[in-house]
């Protein structure tokens, strides 16, 4: 048994060391210098997939959010003499980000709606663009007018106007995704036959990628503009916001400052092999990792200790703990873990005004879900614990709970290594589900990457490898573990 009190100072050192590794913050792209305690921060949501207004770019190997959209909410953090903080998300998460105070505002090319004016308030308008109809070049021709798209497949983002606008057109199909460069990809796989745009995101988005065109066809009431949202109420930044737009507008800076961001968006030339690929894009997927490893390290151990406490409960004798461990576990293992993390993150920030930081909800979440796998994993192991033993310390005059502690949980814990290590792989494959709500993890690197290069497959083919690499590295090490532990039986 000397041998398994082995195992825990080596996870803490695990711990620790994806610790020391782990830069600080837990959310995606604080873009911005360390911060003096008195200095105040704006903290902005957008949706960075839409050049020229808020895109990615590759500064020294890491992603950096610019477009005319940062560029305004520079000027605003100056005016109020504030630090800027920006915060990645899709752009339907935008709003219920607004609404549980994680961001301070949203400057996202966003469009005050009569329905988002319900939940959010708004600046004045900043800019004005029209709506078009972007298809495959080939296609141009066959959309000259917005009849031709009756009944047709049609590709937008979720959450956005150009899916109600495409919703409008009689009969059509419409297929709604996250992000416009997924929409993009709708198009160029024929997927979809057409798409609604936004006129500069469609034009930034024909001059970087090949095959597609902007068609005759205009929707109506193409004309939509754009404004900054804060959260229901909050007239006080309004108002400061409303003195830097009437500024800008003084001097036509936003014009400026979106062609400005059309000249940075010269659309990165990706490498074309794949190593090449993700040699440059080596930062990226460096920073995922971090993540990734910190929160299946952390998803593990506190799902052991939890596990650990609802085996007992499930084993117990006492009915009504039984029940709540039992319903604990299948409540847990019964439901998505993605709708338990969009509840844990959203659901309790906007019912009970609970809010945890990305970070914390991807952990608590991870948790959660892998506690209620490993007491199933541990109470197997209890029970799989020969009687004799608890019969023989009990007539040595052992208490009961000593002798759990002291002889039936560590020979079960032995017994159930190899299934932990298993949950334990698990957990590193599913912890790409967090970079859903924002956390920088492996998969989020690896979507950054995407949108920022346009190329569909390598920078996916690169994260499954490194996920490969990782597992396959915990499993030897596992294997090394299991066959010490099994040597130490025999003598
Ligand atoms: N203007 C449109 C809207 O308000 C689309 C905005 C999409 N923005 C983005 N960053 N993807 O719905």
């Amino acid at each position: 048994m000397l041998r398994l009190k082995r195992i825990i100072p080596m996870l803490m050192a695990l711990l620790m060391l994806t610790l020391a590794l782990y830069p600080g913050h837990g959310q995606a792209n604080a873009q911005s210098a360390s911060s003096t305690d008195e200095k105040r921060t704006l903290t902005i949501g957008l949706s960075p997939d839409f050049a020229p207004y808020e895109f990615l770019m590759t500064v020294d190997g890491k992603s950096k959010v610019v477009g005319s959209d940062v560029m305004i909410a520079e000027e605003i953090a100056k005016d109020m003499g504030a630090e800027l903080v920006i915060r990645e998300m899709s752009f339907d998460s935008l709003i219920p980000a607004l609404q549980s105070g994680r961001i301070d505002m949203i400057i996202s090319g966003m469009t005050p709606t009569d329905e988002r004016r319900q939940n959010v308030d708004f600046s004045d308008l900043y800019y004005t663009s029209r709506q078009v109809i972007l298809t495959r070049s080939e296609d141009v021709d066959k959309y000259k007018t917005m009849d031709a798209l009756q009944g047709e497949q049609i590709g937008v983002q979720t959450g956005s106007i150009q899916e109600e606008i495409a919703n409008g057109i009689p009969d059509a199909q419409v297929t709604a995704v996250k992000t416009i460069s997924d929409v993009v990809s709708l198009l160029s796989s024929d997927r979809v036959n057409a798409a609604v745009f936004e006129g500069p995101v469609a034009e930034a988005q024909v001059k970087n990628r090949p095959g597609i065109a902007i068609a005759e066809a205009v929707p109506e009431d193409s004309d939509t503009p754009m404004a900054i949202a804060v959260q229901k109420g909050n007239t006080e930044l309004v108002n400061e916001i409303n003195v830097t737009l009437e500024r800008l507008r003084a001097t036509n800076a936003v014009d400026g400052f979106i062609q400005q961001a059309n000249e940075l968006n010269s659309g990165e030339t990706a490498p074309s092999n794949i190593f090449s690929f993700f040699w440059k894009y080596r930062g990226f997927y460096a920073d995922g990792v971090k993540y990734t490893l910190l929160l299946s390290a952390l998803g593990v151990l506190f799902g052991f200790l939890i596990g650990l406490l609802i085996a007992l409960l499930r084993l117990s004798s006492v009915k009504i703990l039984k029940w709540i461990a039992i319903t604990y576990i299948e409540v847990l293992r019964g439901t998505p873990m993605l709708v338990q993390l969009l509840i844990i993150h959203f659901g309790l920030a906007s019912a009970f005004d609970i809010k945890f930081s990305v970070l914390q909800s991807g952990i608590i979440t991870l948790s959660l879900n892998s506690s209620a796998y490993l007491a199933e994993i541990f109470r197997a192991g209890i029970q799989n614990v020969d009687k004799g033993q608890m019969e023989a310390a009990r007539s040595l005059g052992m208490p009961r709970g000593m002798a759990m502690r002291t002889i039936i949980i560590p020979q079960a814990i032995k017994g159930v290594l190899p299934a932990i290590g298993n949950e334990f792989v698990v957990i590193i494959k599913e912890s790409s589900i967090v970079s859903f709500i924002g956390v920088a993890d492996l998969m989020f690197q690896a979507n950054a990457v995407r949108t920022l290069t346009y190329s569909g497959l390598y920078p996916l083919v690169i994260a499954a490898g490194i996920y490969l690499i990782m597992t396959l590295i915990l499993s030897k090490l596992l294997n090394v573990l299991e066959r010490r532990l099994s040597a130490g039986d025999s003598r």
